[in-house]
């Protein structure tokens, strides 16, 4: 199956999804539920995106698998054939309490190697799409490449509460750079540092959803990901996430972990 097909119809179902979930927002009929706790929530409107993927890609792509959130694709531990993985609504606190700054993420792997990622922010109307080697783009506007040499001191870092209480160091990378600041989606934060309007991005505990399409198009600009200690960062596997311009990402690795 060629990418470009693949990517046709990514794009009209993000459409279609993103003008569902903006319906849902104009109609206020958004029911809210949690999941692990009282801060963890769901919504119908997170299932009914997440189930209108999976039955779109069960009708035209049947050998496909679903990685998504919410439970509609399959138990995926390895990436081989092609998989969809997907964030049906990231931010859903956003979602409810502020209905701006969430996003539907969906990275698409190739026998374990990410070709075509999307992060649409339905809100702002800023939909972030990258193609393995050819560049990052936004609203089909490229992205620059990252500035290879930023520092620290120069630079605004997203660092998030559980990642500060899993890494005190990080209260000390805080205090050394120019600003900290917070979004509350991990795609969106994801998109701040590979767009340069941020310079790093600490996470405590991501899912695939939340890392499969942002890593995609983090990389495409030169942004660096790894775990927090460095390490590469395997997309099935839960856990820490540092993605950081090239400059800073090695700055912070060296002298805070
Ligand atoms: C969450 C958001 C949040 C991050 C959490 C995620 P959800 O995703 O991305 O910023 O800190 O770890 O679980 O639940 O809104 O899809
Ligand atoms: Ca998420
Ligand atoms: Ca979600």
């Amino acid at each position: 199956m060629p990418l470009e097909k693949i990517d046709q119809l990514a794009r009209e179902w993000l459409e279609e999804a993103g003008n569902r979930i903006f319906m849902s927002l104009e109609q206020s009929n958004i029911e809210v539920d949690t999941k692990a706790d009282r801060n963890d929530l769901v919504t119908n409107v997170d299932k009914a995106t997440e189930r209108y993927f999976a039955d779109k890609i069960a009708e035209h792509f049947p050998n496909h698998r679903l990685l998504g959130e919410e439970g509609y694709g399959e138990e995926i531990t390895s990436l081989e054939g092609v998989v969809w993985v997907l964030d049906p609504i990231d931010g859903t606190v956003n979602f409810v309490e502020q209905k701006r700054n969430f996003a539907i993420s969906l990275g698409i792997y190739k026998e374990g190697i990410g070709e075509l990622a999307y992060i649409y922010d339905i809100i702002a109307g800023e939909f972030y799409f990258a193609k393995r080697g050819e560049g990052a783009f936004v609203n089909d506007e490229p992205i620059p490449a990252l500035a290879p040499d930023k520092k620290l001191e120069n630079a605004l870092v997203i660092i998030n509460t559980a990642a500060m209480r899993k890494f005190p160091q990080t209260l000390e990378v805080i205090r050394n750079a120019r600003g900290l600041r917070l979004y509350g989606a991990a795609t969106l934060e994801y998109m701040a540092v590979a767009t340069g309007r941020a310079d790093a991005y600490i996470s405590a505990n991501l899912s695939p959803w939340d890392i499969g399409a942002g890593k995609i198009i983090a990389e495409e600009v030169g942004a660096i990901v790894t775990r927090a200690n460095g390490n590469p960062m395997v997309v099935t596997e839960k856990g820490d996430s540092f993605v950081a311009s090239p400059g800073v990402h090695a700055e912070i690795l060296r002298d805070y972990f």
